[in-house]
């Protein structure tokens, strides 16, 4: 595992309870509020609703799943925040996964032209993802991801401990992006978790923070994806055609699980044009299915999956975008590979 590099001062580790009210301590905003879901409510909210004793949260509780990841749910915040005074010196603090995080984001960048907000993560994929890199949206019309904007919280409090009430399900759907960020940037890190053989028998905050820095370390670089940060999209491009489609299914599946999806096809796709040595597409596909349960893909829905890539905001005059590795640990952008490539890479996926 290469050596981690700094954090910027607002990304805090550990404690929560500490380490939040000792930064609330220090600030002075006129009122604040705090986004959950029917879940974050139960599991976390609990823990840190009192941890400041001056502090009155406006509490804004909105239902939990993907399929509320809409502006219609973003109305109902704005609802709240303008029902009960928000100004333009208030908080808001997103405790939850990725949807909250993302939602409330986009809520807190547009309301008033934007108020300050905190991101408190409790799923490892918000952790070492969603949390990190300023971006924050909302779904429109099926398209994932499509309303949206660059705004980074003031701070983000990660804690590994939320981890114990995550079903292994919601745990693997994180894990699979930190596999992500060892395959397009650690080939040192990819080994170790070859190596790794009980399910989730990790060491989480080492783990956590090396994600982090590999994601933080791009975009720091590159904030607004006009070039690098594009690595990060590595399995992205069938990965969220494919959660699109589920989805649309009435039968959703997590973004790691279909993210673990596409990076099998990105990486066939990868040994196809891009020189990625046969022996490292096997261990990609071995280490993703060693961790991940098997999907068969409805052969007869090829056209509409490619449909859903179609008009996936990272395209460019119509073709699909990749992101592609030429061996593990690095990674070539704006590829763009053929449809009968693509409708290949899914048919080996559905061979493993
Ligand atoms: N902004 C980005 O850069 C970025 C990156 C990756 C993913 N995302 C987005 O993140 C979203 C997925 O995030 P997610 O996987 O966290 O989904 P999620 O927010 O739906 O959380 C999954 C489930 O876990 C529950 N939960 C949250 N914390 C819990 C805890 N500690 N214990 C028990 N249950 C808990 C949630 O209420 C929810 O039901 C997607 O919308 C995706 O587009 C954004
Ligand atoms: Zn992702």
């Amino acid at each position: 595992m290469r050596e981690k590099i700094k954090l910027p001062d607002s990304i805090f580790f550990g404690d929560i309870k500490r380490q939040f009210k000792t930064w609330l301590d220090q600030q002075a905003y006129s009122s604040y509020f705090m986004l959950v879901d029917s879940s974050s409510s139960v599991y976390c909210l609990p823990e840190i609703r009192h941890v400041h004793p001056k502090i009155k949260w406006n509490i804004i509780e909105i239902p939990m799943g993907e399929q509320y990841k809409t502006i219609t749910t973003c109305s109902l915040i704005w609802e709240e925040l303008l029902k009960n005074g928000a100004d333009r010196h208030s908080l808001l603090v997103n405790l939850g996964g990725g949807v909250v995080g993302d939602m409330g984001g986009f809520a807190a960048g547009t309301y008033m032209r934007g108020i300050d907000f905190v991101q408190i993560p409790t799923t490892l994929l918000a952790m070492v993802d969603a949390s990190v890199g300023g971006k924050v949206a909302v779904d429109f019309r099926l398209a994932k991801n499509i309303i949206g904007l660059f705004k980074n919280p003031v701070a983000n409090f990660i804690d590994s401990r939320w981890l114990a009430t995550l079903s292994d399900t919601n745990k693997r759907s994180g894990w699979g992006e930190m596999i992500k960020h060892t395959i397009i940037a650690d080939e040192e890190a990819f080994r170790e978790i070859q190596q790794i053989t009980s399910p989730f028998d990790i060491n989480w905050d080492k783990w956590i923070q090396h994600s982090i820095s590999i994601k933080y370390n791009i975009v720091q670089i590159d904030p607004t994806e006009k070039g690098l940060r594009k690595g990060l999209n590595f399995g992205h491009t069938v990965g969220h055609a494919v959660e699109t489609f589920f989805l649309e299914l009435g039968q959703p599946k997590s973004h790691g699980e279909c993210v673990a999806i596409g990076m099998i096809c990105a990486a066939f796709i990868s040994n196809k044009v891009a020189g990625l040595p046969p022996a490292q597409l096997k261990d990609i596909v071995a280490v993703i299915m060693k961790w991940f349960d098997k999907t068969t893909i409805p052969e007869n829905q090829l056209d509409k999956i490619l449909s859903f890539m179609m008009r996936d905001k990272k395209n460019y005059s119509g073709l699909p975008n990749f992101t592609l590795i030429p061996q593990i640990g690095s990674y070539i952008y704006d590829q763009n590979p053929d449809w009968a490539l693509i409708r290949e890479s899914i048919l080996f996926y559905n061979q493993q």
